[in-house]
């Protein structure tokens, strides 16, 4: 089969992103603040990286120290910012927030660390979506605690080293391997975030029910936690969702079959696929033979941004077994055929994927 992207149907191209979108925005973030843990024993999961912070913290605070850069990444909604507040507040200190995309000169970056005081957390969120120079002006900083502010053009131009005091920086990223070596290598430690069990979507779950007022019945949160996605956020939003429905169609609880038919009517599904994870699947095996394809092609196809693809819809589908990435392409498993109802190609056989073929 050929593909052509001029054959692609605009009605398609429909953004998928919605009641599982991974971002937050306005109203959701005051919501979401309101949901997040204070402190590292209030985190649910990701015991390992708990675990490892928190001795990399006490022994800052025995030390009287900054503690080292943190680098967290992994997809979007599983506890990056989350994760950079807590450790500005285990240090009781304050922490600085801003992002990559926001820093699109030097000097942008010159003026936050020359504000900073000693033992400050800096938070850069999408640290990876920063410009080049100040990428490098962070290295600078990051290492030896000063950069070189450039004042003038030409060849009048003068560089005036600015001392800056011992600060640590928090970076977050969807994506680590996209991050140049030198500046992952000045990160001292490092945790990836994994999708969450469901059993601990359902402790977050029934913890976001205690704060919210919501009364919701066990077999009611293990429900929702089954269908979000192994994301915080999408299940805290689920659950405020299915609360909706408790109250206008049923007497208010959150028990089995208010949850069941509220995910039904919102397009959850079993598996808690959104409607894009579905997109993609449904694309990649009904339109390119369940493939091997370019994720650039999978993208238009399904009228997404190649980035959203491979960021957002990609980790969920690769860790659930439905989707690989090769060499060649994206490939669909034997099970996202079946999971669209569809049976798979006689010859389906999937290529060696070891060693891992993508840095994450
Ligand atoms: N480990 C966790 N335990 C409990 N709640 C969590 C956890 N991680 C994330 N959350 C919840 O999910 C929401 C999104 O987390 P956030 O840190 O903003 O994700 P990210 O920055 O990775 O996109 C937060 O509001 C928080 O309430
Ligand atoms: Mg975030």
């Amino acid at each position: 089969m050929t593909f052509h992207e001029e054959d692609l149907d605009e009605a398609e191209a429909t953004h998928y992103r919605s009641l599982t979108a991974v971002d937050a925005d306005g109203d959701e973030r005051a919501v979401e603040a309101a949901l997040r843990p204070r402190t590292l024993d209030e985190v649910v999961g990701q015991v390992r990286v708990r675990d490892q912070l928190g001795l990399v913290l006490e022994a800052a605070r025995r030390r009287g120290r900054a503690p080292d850069h943190v680098l967290l990444s992994g997809p979007p909604g599983l506890g990056k910012t989350t994760l950079a507040m807590i450790i500005a507040s285990e240090m009781g200190v304050p922490l600085r927030l801003t992002s990559g995309p926001a820093i699109t000169h030097a000097g942008d970056l010159a003026a936050i660390l020359s504000g900073m005081n000693e033992g400050d957390v800096l938070f850069v969120d999408e640290i990876h979506r920063m410009s080049r120079p100040a990428e490098e002006m962070l290295y600078m900083a990051m290492e030896d605690f000063r950069v070189d502010v450039v004042i003038g053009k030409g060849p009048g131009a003068t560089a005036i080293p600015l001392e800056i005091p011992p600060f640590t920086l928090v970076g977050a990223t969807t994506r680590a391997g996209l991050l140049p070596g030198p500046l992952r290598d000045r990160f001292g430690f490092t945790a990836h975030l994994e999708f969450y069990e469901a059993h601990e979507l359902d402790l977050i779950i029934k913890r976001s029910a205690r704060l919210l007022g919501v009364h919701a019945v066990p077999e009611g949160t293990a429900e929702i936690a089954s269908r979000s996605r192994g994301t915080p956020r999408i299940a805290n939003r689920l659950l405020r969702r299915v609360r909706d429905f408790a109250q206008v169609r049923a007497d208010g609880v959150v028990t089995l079959p208010v949850a069941r038919d509220a995910l039904d009517l919102y397009e959850v599904d079993q598996l808690g696929l959104d409607r894009l994870d579905r997109a993609v699947l449904d694309a990649l095996c009904r339109r390119f033979g369940g493939g091997p394809v370019g994720v650039s092609t999978l993208a238009v196809a399904v009228g997404e941004e190649r980035e959203t693809v491979e960021e957002v819809a990609e980790p969920f589908l690769v860790r659930n077994g439905f989707l690989a990435r090769t060499p060649r392409g994206r490939i669909a498993t034997p099970a996202a055929w079946e999971h669209l109802g569809l049976t798979p190609p006689p010859a389906l056989t999937l290529p060696e994927t070891d060693p891992p073929l993508f840095e994450d």
